[in-house]
């Protein structure tokens, strides 16, 4: 375990950063300008292993390198998923490859989802947007070991319906009588029959056991703060909430400061961090 109570595994490369060539197998687009990018890690990468909530650098060669969590199942390293928003001058670049074409990849970096205070506990996972992406191994993780939890809920939401990412295991997970998905967007349209509003609306269909539930908070930074103020009102003592924050990387090593988030870097003590480390911070804009 990290200091601030995350778990961190050991960096896959033994220098971090040296950048390793690995093939796209599939580009898939989930909505208009999202993606999952799965890459063959062959021979680049045997003994890669990652935990939930932990994210690579991901280059392109003679354009840039990105932070992007990995979205895919822990316990299937043959492929690593990675789901991306176009943005900006990488992540549209990376939008352009195609399958077969390589590119660079170092890591994994970052704390994790800590799976282990989750044990016996209810679990309530609440993300927007992108968010769902850095939660998804965790969902695969706990459906895995499902036994070993109580209550399993996760909330999402969506600006449209056909910006919901992952419509398929949405709609898999929402079948499940194992997992409690309740599903929301900002906006509906004719063929949309579940809930409108924002995530935070969602808590009104639920009861948390407050003494009992380890929330994961992953979304845009308004969404996780009103998160945490819904989460206070219903008693949820902070350590047991986890938030993943996002900033600015370049070396993701701890070295060039990009990634400063109050007295912490990003990319050693986060992206995952227990509420009480950083709760005095959600509310101060200029971080
Ligand atoms: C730990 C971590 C995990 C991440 N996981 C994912 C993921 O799973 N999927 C994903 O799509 N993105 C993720 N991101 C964000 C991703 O790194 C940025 O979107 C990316 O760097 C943008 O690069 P670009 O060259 O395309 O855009 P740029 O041309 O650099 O910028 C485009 C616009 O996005 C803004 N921007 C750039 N980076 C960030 C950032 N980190 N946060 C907020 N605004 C930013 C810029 O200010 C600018 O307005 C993650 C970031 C971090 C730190
Ligand atoms: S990205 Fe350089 S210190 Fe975090």
């Amino acid at each position: 375990m990290s200091p601030n109570g995350a778990a961190v595994v050991a960096q896959a490369a033994a220098d971090p950063m040296v950048t390793h060539p690995v093939m796209i197998r599939k580009l898939i687009w989930e909505n208009d300008d999202t993606f999952t990018l799965s890459l063959d890690l062959g021979d680049a990468l045997p003994d890669y292993r990652f935990l939930p909530g932990q994210f690579n650098m991901v280059y392109l060669y003679g354009t840039g390198e990105v932070a992007i969590s990995i979205s895919s199942d822990p316990a299937k390293t043959a492929t690593l998923d990675h789901t991306i928003h176009r943005v900006g001058t990488v992540t549209t670049a990376l939008a352009q490859r195609k399958r077969g074409d390589v590119i660079g990849l170092r890591g994994p970096f970052g704390s994790s989802w800590p799976v282990e205070a989750g044990k016996g506990k209810d679990i309530c996972i609440v993300t927007g947007g992108i968010g769902l992406a850095p939660l998804r191994p965790l969902i695969y993780s706990i459906l895995r070991n499902r036994d070993a939890y109580g209550r399993v809920i996760v909330m999402y939401g969506g600006r449209s319906p056909l910006d919901l990412l992952y419509r398929v295991e949405l709609e898999k997970w929402g079948n499940d009588h194992r997992v409690e998905t309740l599903v929301t967007v900002d906006r509906g349209d004719s063929s949309w029959k579940g809930n409108i509003g924002v995530v935070t609306t969602l808590f009104s269909y639920i009861k948390l056991d407050a003494r009992n539930t380890v929330v994961y908070v992953c979304g845009p930074e308004v969404m996780m703060k009103y998160t945490v103020v819904e989460l206070e009102h219903r008693g949820i003592p902070a350590e047991q909430v986890y938030l993943s924050m996002e900033r600015n990387m370049k070396c993701a090593i701890g070295f060039c400061g990009h990634c400063q988030f109050g007295p912490t870097f990003i990319c050693k003590e986060g992206p995952v961090y227990p509420l009480p480390k950083i709760r005095h911070l959600l509310d101060r804009k200029e971080l």
